[in-house]
């Protein structure tokens, strides 16, 4: 059982502007997250290649990565039976702002590693859930609901690894990173994809 750790992570909510502009531009969506769930996959299974010795982080990786995969196939699934078209991945330039707090030496990279993972996944969460509020076609907005709570639950095993590795610091840390990721999305112009 994981324990519920998300009051740890106080994510300031997204603003109402963000669901305006996903629901104009659905295409736009699905392929952007398409990808962040190809490089959720992707981020999973570089953390197994920094931290091998830690046994449970690579079997807590590998299972999300498993996750993300499928739902990379779930999603693929919506945008053929939408005939809509893909698109390339043109860089996800939230994330990078993220990663250029993730400090050097370890054992803080870890932990800063971890958090900003875990802070991606809390976002998904929150914004897959509106889209699954929103969504008119039934079978799209069941699929974005249990993708929601995928990433809550994928939010929380990011918490409790970032806990196990640095009990003393991890909470302290994980409320600078929200505080950083309130001033990103801040900054940002709002366009049709999940961040
Ligand atoms: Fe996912
Ligand atoms: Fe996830």
């Amino acid at each position: 059982m994981i324990p519920p750790l998300a009051d740890a992570l106080p994510l300031v909510p997204t603003g109402p502007r963000w669901l305006e502009v996903a629901l104009a531009d659905l295409d736009a969506v699905h392929a952007d997250h398409l990808h962040c769930e190809r490089k959720a996959a992707q981020s999973a299974l570089s953390l197994i290649r920094s931290y091998p010795e830690r046994a449970d982080l690579v079997r807590e990786m590998a299972r999300l990565a498993h996750d993300e995969t499928r739902h990379v196939i779930q999603v693929s699934r919506l945008m053929q039976k939408r005939e809509q078209p893909a698109a390339y991945d043109f860089g996800d330039d939230y994330a990078a702002a993220l990663r250029e707090h993730i400090r050097k030496g370890e054992p803080a990279r870890l932990l800063d590693r971890l958090l900003v993972f875990a802070v991606i996944e809390g976002r998904s969460a929150e914004r897959l859930g509106l889209l699954a509020g929103a969504l008119e076609d039934p079978d799209a907005a069941a699929l974005y609901a249990s993708l929601a709570d995928a990433e809550v639950r994928h939010c929380d095993i990011f918490l409790s690894l970032a806990r196990d590795a640095s009990p003393d610091t991890w909470r302290a840390r994980a409320e600078e990173l929200a505080a950083v990721e309130a001033g990103i999305l801040r900054d940002r112009t709002i366009v049709a994809r999940i961040h």
